[in-house]
């Protein structure tokens, strides 16, 4: 049930490809408790048309934007800033993606063209993000940027394959970017770990299916969903958080704490 504790806040999302996706459960959540929204997402995923239904559905302007290009990043914080006449105070970024995962290249056989393409994309977008925001003074005082993360920047999971790598850069980047932000104007920079989730990226990782059963059947509480995800997002986006930043927040149901559960344990019983 909606509290409108985002009444009156002003905030960037990124990534809503479709309905399954993160970012367009933190959309409709983050409108349904009073922020206004400007929506972005990739000029090649514009061209599957979902986002423009979420657009109509929450109010929103859309802006594309390829995170990877300074122009892109630029002309969108100077847009969205020009649509609401000032800052904003809150940024989700949802973004990932593999050249190496999505043309079935292994770890152990990995392009580095492509490699430099994932940490780009996946990872040094969010230095981008901040830098031009930085740059245009685009977030107020005690404003809130999160961006999604997955336990694979510290535990291996062999078919993450080089997204494990742009993980733990994209967390690095939170921390060291939540120092520097915090310093200069009291920003809040933070990462949420999310358990796996049935989206278009997640699905794209070799063995999703097992993946998705196994960490359910090991966290206490089950995997946690897309809608729970994003209700974690909007508390960290509302002044009830407001002393919290620099984090790596897991929301997984347990997963991250747990060693083994008995429902596991049960199937290798001798
Ligand atoms: N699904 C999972 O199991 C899971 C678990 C933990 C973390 N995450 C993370 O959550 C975030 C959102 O993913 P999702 O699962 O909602 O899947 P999704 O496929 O719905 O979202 C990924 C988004 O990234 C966008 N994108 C890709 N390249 C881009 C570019 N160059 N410029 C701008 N946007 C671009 C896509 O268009 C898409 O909207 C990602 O960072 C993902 O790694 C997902």
């Amino acid at each position: 049930m909606a509290q409108g504790i985002l009444s009156g806040k002003k905030g960037i999302i990124f990534g809503a490809l479709d309905e399954n996706s993160i970012a367009w459960q933190v959309a409709m959540q983050a409108h349904a408790e009073g922020a206004q929204i400007v929506l972005t997402n990739a000029p090649v995923a514009m061209r599957m048309g979902a986002i423009n239904n979420l657009a109509t559905a929450i109010n929103a302007p859309v802006i594309p934007a390829d995170v990877a290009n300074n122009d892109d990043m630029h002309n969108l914080i100077a847009k969205s800033m020009e649509h609401f006449g000032g800052g904003v105070d809150f940024i989700l970024h949802s973004v990932g993606m593999s050249l190496n995962v999505r043309k079935g290249k292994t770890y152990t056989d990995l392009d580095y063209d492509f490699m430099h393409k994932t940490m780009d994309i996946s990872a040094m977008s969010l230095h981008r993000l901040l830098q031009t925001c930085m740059k245009l003074d685009a977030i107020k005082e005690w404003g809130s940027v999160v961006a999604l993360t997955y336990i694979a920047a510290q535990r291996t999971f062999p078919d993450y394959n080089e997204m494990a790598e742009a993980k733990s850069f994209l967390e690095s980047i939170a921390r060291s970017f939540g120092y520097h932000y915090g310093v200069a104007k009291k920003v809040r920079i933070n990462t949420i770990s999310q358990s796996p989730t049935k989206t278009t990226a997640g699905g794209g990782i070799k063995g999703f299916g097992a993946f998705y059963n196994y960490a359910n059947e090991i966290s206490p509480l089950g995997n946690a969903s897309s809608q729970d995800c994003a209700k974690y997002c909007i508390s960290l986006f509302s002044d009830y958080t407001r002393m919290v930043t620099m984090q790596n927040l897991f929301h997984d149901g347990g997963f991250s704490n747990t060693g083994v559960s008995h429902s596991v344990m049960q199937k290798f019983e001798d």
